[in-house]
């Protein structure tokens, strides 16, 4: 997770949710986000949660499963004593850092604990994010073994020079081992690309995407490179050693995207997301998107459950003396209000293809409507059949139509 934590209440170290987080619950989808906040080195331009062995203030990577399994231990007992009906996991997200510098049979750990403590739904998606240098053919069999369904590879780019502006440590040409690797073993894939990286030519991002799509993925993301502050990549531009993204190119580097992926019959379903096809959309993500409750596990997790938020304290040791402690690792915790969860639903909801029912806005997000299609932002037709859905302007400019349909 990027950036520092909200500014909530504390949160109980008994973990007990208000009774408001049960209202609803068996109406939702329920998903578990397991954080692994270790990386081999970091790259310049990520915030997110995650340390080096340097950084480790005396925790060890190779204690960290067990942890997190009493985390998911503890957690099926809060949610039975709070009131909140048992839900199997529907989706199952392990992020990071990079799960995959644990060796899988912690992985499978933490899966079998979310498998006894929750159950996992049949049918359900399993994914870890994972890093091309740290897989092999063995390892990602080892996953399918355990139950996972999908991988998600940080690729980045196919362009060794802009690969070295990251300071990714990978080789490209490992990319297309991985995928071969992950498709034997019978998983789904799904590749992340970055593109406006200082120096990046539009040429430049062609190519990765014509090698990304070579690759044949299920699932592709394509996020323009956020300059986060505080990261080594924000110091060399403010040093002038490296230029700021241009946010004329980086529309003209969306709109690239959105056409070779489209020819090669990947469709759009949320801003910065394409599938092959409905069954292949991210399920985890899509249910962040549409408000369902999830437990987040891990240092830096957050989670939701019926407007409660909460998130655990940050730092690995933090987190280990919590859990071992038996108490709960949450630094702080929020119940949204119905107008805070009104402006997350419009938020969420109009950046994802199957939009926002017209009706259910409010009067003056209605009044914006014909304004939005008359400026090419929203779809005309898929208005007037009662969905907000936007054009490829519109999601260049996602932001300012949510202000518009939410404006007072
Ligand atoms: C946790 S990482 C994926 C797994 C693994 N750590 C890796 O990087 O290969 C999640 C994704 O977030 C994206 N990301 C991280 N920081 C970003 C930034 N500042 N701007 C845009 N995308 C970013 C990258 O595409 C990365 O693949
Ligand atoms: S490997 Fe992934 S999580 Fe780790 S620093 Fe790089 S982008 Fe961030």
């Amino acid at each position: 997770m990027a950036g520092p934590h909200p500014i909530g209440d504390p949160a109980p170290l008994d973990g007990l949710l208000p009774a408001s987080a049960a209202v609803g619950a068996a109406g939702r989808d329920f998903g578990v986000y397991l954080h692994v906040p270790f990386c081999r080195v970091r790259c310049g331009y990520c915030d997110f949660n995650t340390y080096t062995a340097t950084e480790l203030r005396g925790v060890k990577q190779s204690d960290y499963s067990s942890q997190a399994v009493l985390e998911i231990e503890a957690a099926g007992r809060i949610l039975q004593d709070s009131g909140v009906p048992a839900r199997a996991a529907a989706t199952v997200f392990f992020g990071g850092g990079t799960p995959t510098l644990l060796p899988a049979a912690h992985l499978a750990r933490m899966l079998d604990a979310v498998r006894s403590g929750w159950g996992i739904a049949a049918g359900a998606e399993v994914t870890t994010e994972a890093n091309p240098d740290s897989v092999d053919a063995d390892y990602l069999a080892q996953l399918a073994d355990a139950g996972f369904t999908r991988v998600s590879f940080g690729m980045q780019s196919a362009v060794p020079r802009v690969l070295a502006t990251l300071e990714r440590t990978h080789d490209p040409e490992r990319v297309p081992l991985v995928v071969g690797w992950a498709r034997e073993a019978g998983l789904d894939v799904s590749l992340d690309l970055i593109y406006g990286t200082p120096g990046e030519t539009l040429f430049d991002w062609r190519t990765s995407l014509e090698h990304a799509i070579d690759q044949a993925p299920d699932h592709l993301s394509a996020y323009s490179l956020i300059v986060e502050d505080g990261t080594k990549l924000a110091r060399q531009i403010r040093r002038g050693e490296l230029a700021q993204p241009d946010e004329d190119l980086q529309a003209e580097f969306y709109e690239l995207a959105d056409e070779l992926l489209g020819r090669a019959g990947y469709g759009w379903y949320e801003v910065s997301n394409w599938a092959t096809d409905a069954a292949h959309r991210s399920r985890h993500n899509l249910a962040y998107w549409r408000s369902q409750d999830w437990w987040g596990v891990g240092p830096g997790a957050h989670s939701h459950v019926g407007g409660v938020r909460w998130w655990n304290v940050k730092h690995p040791a933090a987190y280990a003396d919590r859990v071992l402690a038996g108490h709960s690792p949450a630094a702080g915790r929020e119940t949204l209000d119905d107008a805070t969860r009104e402006v997350e639903r419009v938020l969420l909801l109009t950046r994802i293809r199957e939009g926002i029912p017209v009706d259910s806005l409010a009067p003056q997000g209605r009044r914006e409507v014909a304004g939005l299609i008359a400026d090419g932002l929203i779809d005309g037709r898929a208005a007037l059949s009662g969905t907000i859905e936007l054009t490829l302007r519109g999601r260049l400019l996602a932001d300012a139509v949510v202000r518009r349909l939410l404006a007072d």
